[in-house]
């Protein structure tokens, strides 16, 4: 899997990226993060890449000159390598809220181009000659797509055969059924006067998983109410 990330800060996204899981998933080769400098796709002097709003108003804009030729040299790599026209994300507030069900659509591509705005946007003209998704990471606004990018790209990443070591891990965690996670406990079986649940010392795993699916279930009801209403598009025919 190849993510591309359009960016005036490269270094933000190859340090996040480079450490952790999905540092060691890039040195196993099961992912690759292409980081490009929008800057260096400049022709004005001193690496400008923003001007005024024409109309006016408070900061400034990101030219779509840099961003349009940066998307193009990445789509001419990716075209002459012989895979398909990438998916290319915008991360913006003005997106469609970025779920788990959207992860594992991403997690199917083989290229993915990320593009991040700063300042006040993105000149409109560049979104349209080469926008495919607007996502956002929730309501509220942050000082660049960087962060947005790197959140996404863990969690799609996590869904690529051998990044985690465990098949399992990410099948049964929260939101794999539209559910949220069972709690977990590790040793010592006591710990300030709590102690573990009796089942899951039981040695019986039907009676283990039941345990688990019905504290999955409250635990859902109790916190995230709305993803049993199915007011999230996640598929939710799983429930009995
Ligand atoms: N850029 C700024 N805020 C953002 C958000 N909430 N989601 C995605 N991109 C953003």
């Amino acid at each position: 899997m190849n993510f591309h990330i359009l960016t005036l800060f490269p270094e933000m996204i190859e340090q996040g990226l480079g450490t952790s899981i999905t540092g060691r998933a890039i040195k196993n080769g099961l992912i690759d993060v292409n980081a490009v400098n929008i800057r260096d796709y400049t022709k004005e002097r001193h690496g400008k890449v923003d001007d005024y709003p024409y109309g006016g108003g408070a900061g400034m804009v990101m030219q779509a000159e840099p961003v349009y030729l940066s998307y193009k040299a990445v789509e001419e790599q990716i075209l002459a390598e012989g895979r398909k026209k990438p998916r290319v994300i915008y991360t913006t507030p003005q997106g469609k809220v970025f779920n788990q069900r959207m992860a594992e659509e991403f997690a199917k591509e083989e290229d993915l181009v990320f593009l991040c705005g700063h300042y006040e946007g993105i000149d409109e003209r560049a979104l349209e000659l080469v926008v495919t998704d607007n996502v956002s990471i929730g309501d509220y606004v942050l000082t660049g797509g960087e962060l947005p990018a790197m959140v996404m790209i863990d969690s799609i990443s996590r869904l690529v055969d051998g990044v985690l070591h465990n098949d399992d891990s990410a099948k049964y965690e929260s939101f794999a059924n539209n559910l949220l996670e069972y709690p977990q406990y590790t040793r010592p079986e006591e710990y300030m006067g709590l102690s573990v649940p009796k089942v899951l010392l039981s040695g019986d795993h039907k009676k283990v998983d039941q345990w688990r699916y019905e504290e999955s279930l409250k635990r859902t009801k109790e916190r995230r109410p709305d993803l049993l209403l199915g007011s999230d598009p996640i598929e939710t025919s799983n429930f009995s």
